[in-house]
């Protein structure tokens, strides 16, 4: 059996390079900490592609260069222009390059088996190369397949709403099966020839399929835990690749992601009160209803509040909870919301910020706004840590979000978000309401009884103009 013997060097700077980004992903568990994180990560990167390029075998040199400078390139230009609200598309975008990349690192392996040095004395790929190789594919073909559809659900280029085929768990769960049983084959298949070519072909298809089927039904509000479930899929899909081309790094990396990944699709599933396992099997959201349906929308009396109301009422309020969602966000009013802060603090209101862990599109996304308008750290609050405290607020404010503060999804079983936990705004005694429109709902698209409670008042407009006029009446 052919061996890879590592040069002692290159082990210690991936080892290094690994150390890197375990503290990085340390250093990211807190905002306090994050920028020293990044920084840890960005080294580490830099010793892994420094090793990598005085350490290159399969390509040559100018070949590496040339495509970094062109995919470094493609990536600057991109990361220039996105909005950060098309931020989650992008990143399911990204997801599905890492799963291609990874199928591709196994079809080129498996047509070149020579160059990859993964030839037995017999001539044929070795047993282990071939568990890693299809692995490999498989993992990498459901991440892209996957992703491509997050993304388009995520852009609207297609229905947000869940797509539900009828007996779609027995489809899942023959195709999976099917995958391993193929992929058993092919494993001990022993030997080239056009059986080996077939059943390594049908399992790179079927794998195809299983990523489509697994997010199509997913829809209302459930795309969070979507988003960091293939997050954590394209770090295996990377770390199988490690394996196909003998690189630690790769292999380190890829592991770091996978479970970091799926630690977050837990946390994803315990904020939004599903089961993981019916995560993984697929299509575990309602199965009515969902994104931009609109639900039935009934007229119901509402009050409408204005900048002067909000400024009043706060300035001579005790306790204020602000609520950011994913409007807060599209109108990019964080600097202007932490000025409104100041001014409250400065007549001596208490202000906290309370944090949904899926308001906004990606995790995180309401605690990165807030740190870019450096609210300090120890005003905003996790929704366990601060829910309790909205009996005794006198004002909820919420600006921008909807699904995170709508309480059908504690009593209305047919809601698509029934179940998921949400702020009791409904328990403070005055409530403000940022949005644009009565029409225009959350991301599940159903109606919210918030809008229409005696203590509510609607602010309809962009949440920047709105808590700008709010800013100049204080
Ligand atoms: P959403 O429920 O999406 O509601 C957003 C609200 O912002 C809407 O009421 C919208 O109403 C308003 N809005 C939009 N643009 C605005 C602007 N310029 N000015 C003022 N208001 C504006 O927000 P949320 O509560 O943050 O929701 C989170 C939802 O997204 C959950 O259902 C969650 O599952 C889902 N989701 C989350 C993630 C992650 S990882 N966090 C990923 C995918 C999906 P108008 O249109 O009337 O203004």
């Amino acid at each position: 059996m052919e061996t890879h013997a590592v040069n002692p060097w290159v082990a210690v700077a991936y080892l290094v390079a690994g150390v890197c980004f375990i503290l990085a992903l340390r250093g990211l568990s807190s905002p306090a900490t994050s920028r020293k994180g990044n920084r840890y990560g960005m080294f580490g990167m830099l010793i892994a592609v420094v090793t990598t390029l005085m350490t290159h075998e399969i390509a040559s040199l100018p070949e590496i260069v040339g495509a970094i400078v062109i995919g470094g390139g493609v990536g600057f230009v991109i990361a220039r222009r996105i909005q950060m609200t098309a931020m989650p598309q992008l990143v399911a975008a990204f997801h599905s390059l890492v799963g291609l990349a990874a199928v591709l690192v196994a079809v080129a392996a498996f047509l070149n088996p020579g160059a990859f040095g993964i030839l037995g004395a017999d001539g044929n790929i070795l047993t282990v190369s071939r568990v890693e190789m299809a692995l490999g594919a498989a993992i990498g073909a459901i991440t892209f397949s996957g992703s491509v559809i997050a993304f388009a659900k995520l852009n609207g280029n297609m229905s947000g709403a869940p797509i539900m085929l009828p007996a779609r768990h027995v489809i899942n769960l023959g195709t999976l099966i099917l995958i391993l049983v193929l992929t058993g084959l092919f494993t001990n298949s022993g030997q080239a020839g056009p059986g080996e070519n077939v059943l390594f072909w049908i399992v790179v298809a079927l794998s195809f399929a299983i990523g489509f089927l697994l997010i199509i039904p997913i829809g209302g509000a459930d795309m969070p835990v979507v988003v960091s479930m293939l997050n954590s899929y394209s770090g295996w899909a990377a770390a199988a690749m490690g394996f196909t081309l003998h690189n630690t790094a790769m292999i380190i990396t890829g592991a770091l992601v996978g479970s970091s990944g799926a630690i977050l699709s837990y946390i994803m599933c315990k904020a939004m009160n599903r089961s993981f396992i019916s995560v993984i099997a697929g299509g575990f959201g309602a199965d009515a209803g969902g994104a931009g349906d609109g639900g039935t929308k009934e007229q119901r009396p509402w009050k409408r509040g204005s900048a002067e109301d909000a400024a009043f009422l706060m300035k001579e309020a005790e306790n204020v909870i602000i609520i950011p969602g994913y409007g807060m966000a599209v109108a990019q009013a964080q600097h202007a919301l932490r000025e409104m802060g100041d001014l409250l603090k400065e007549h001596g209101v208490n202000v906290k910020y309370a944090i949904h862990p899926v308001a906004g599109r990606m995790p995180g996304h309401m605690n990165v706004l807030l740190a870019e308008a450096s609210v300090p750290y120890d005003e905003v609050f996790e929704l366990e840590d601060i829910n309790s405290e909205f009996a005794q607020a006198d004002v909820a404010f919420i600006i921008g979000a909807n699904d995170v503060v709508n309480p059908a999804a504690k009593t209305d079983k047919s809601s698509p978000i029934y179940g998921m936990p949400v702020f009791d705004v409904d328990k403070a005694k005055t409530i403000f309401f940022i949005k644009r429109s009565m029409g225009g709902q959350g991301y599940a698209g159903v109606d919210n009884d918030v809008f229409y409670m005696d203590q509510t008042m609607m602010l309809l407009a962009d949440a920047k103009k709105m808590v700008e006029e709010i800013v100049k009446a204080l």
